[in-house]
């Protein structure tokens, strides 16, 4: 049984949001979409129903929710974050309506092992503090969540992708490996959810098939541009090369999490692989084919 009702999605002009958009659109689904930006909205598809407002004002919320079977939410990076995700969680909640998140989460067979990563995540990362609980309030609230728990994602290239041309991958990951998913996997699950009253709640991990290192990530696009491109990840300046690309709290956000990344990457656990696999249907995109999608776009201007 797929939803007729709208689906609304937070954050659609980012990342997440954009492509869980597309997701939804190629199922035919109704979207509406809540921007705060009026000049953004014209980069949205024209058949998308647009509310402009934001998140602070729970007025506009209420009102982009109306008649709406399900919502995306993607927690902006925003120091109010906790704040902002409270009022969107009552607001759905006020309205029956179930909230599909994308984001932070620790998931985990047992309460212990899931204290145990928080424990060990909030003092690696103190700035996930409010992460966390921002995951936490999503996956406790009253709507049938289901919670995405997702990993580094492979289009965090795309704001780096002057440098890639360039000659110099630049994003630190550690020679262990970090798993990266593609966006698209993510989105297609977010749709699946948010469309299928029946999607099970609950949370669950989403994952790409490998982890991998700066190293490799710079060889694929080496490969892929056919000329050379050398991994800066570890250079000194590499944090200056972020400070270019982004600010505000992203770019705060995005320093501490790859001194994380850089140090001590980011497994693929067999596990979480297994649940990504069996909520698509088949494997994960590799991290060869999103750097070939995106090439194949570059060439075709
Ligand atoms: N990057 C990663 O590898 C990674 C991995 C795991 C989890 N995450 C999590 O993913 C989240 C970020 O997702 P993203 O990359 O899609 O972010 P993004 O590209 O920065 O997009 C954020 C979206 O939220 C919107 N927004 C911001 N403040 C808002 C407000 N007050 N009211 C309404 N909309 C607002 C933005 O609108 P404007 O266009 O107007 O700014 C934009 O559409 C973070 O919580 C991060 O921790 C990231």
């Amino acid at each position: 049984m797929t939803r007729r009702e709208p689906v609304l999605v937070v954050g659609a002009t980012g990342s997440v949001g954009r492509a869980v958009v597309k997701a939804l659109l190629a199922r035919r689904a109704t979207v509406r979409v809540l921007v705060r930006d009026p000049a953004k909205v014209a980069e949205l598809p024209s058949s998308v129903q647009r509310h402009i407002g934001d998140l602070r004002f729970v007025d506009g919320l209420q009102e982009a929710l109306l008649g709406v079977g399900a919502a995306f939410y993607v927690s902006p990076h925003d120091p109010e974050e906790i704040r902002l995700a409270s009022t969107f969680v009552r607001a759905c909640e006020a309205g029956g309506i179930r909230i599909v998140f994308a984001g932070v989460h620790l998931t985990g067979r047992h309460d212990l092992m899931r204290l145990l990563k928080r424990t060990a995540f909030s003092l690696a990362l103190p700035r996930y503090r409010g992460k966390l609980r921002v995951g936490e309030l999503m996956a406790n609230s009253t709507t049938r969540p289901v919670v995405l728990a997702v990993s580094n994602f492979m289009q965090n290239d795309e704001v780096f992708l002057e440098d890639i041309l360039g000659g110099v991958f630049p994003e630190p990951l550690a020679a262990a490996g970090v798993n990266r998913v593609d966006l698209r996997d993510v989105a297609d699950i977010a749709a699946d959810a948010l469309l299928r009253p029946r999607f099970p709640a609950g949370a669950y991990p989403v994952v790409g098939p490998a982890s991998l290192s700066g190293v490799d990530c710079a060889r694929h696009w080496s490969q892929a541009l056919d000329r050379p491109v050398r991994y800066g990840g570890h250079d000194r300046g590499w944090e200056a090369v972020y400070r270019r690309r982004l600010s505000g709290p992203k770019l705060d956000d995005w320093i501490s999490t790859f001194r994380v990344l850089r140090r001590h990457g980011l497994a693929t656990s067999d596990d979480a692989l297994a649940c990504t696999t069996g909520l698509l249907g088949r494997m994960p995109r590799s991290y060869a084919t999103y750097v070939r999608d995106i090439t194949t776009a570059i060439m075709a201007g």
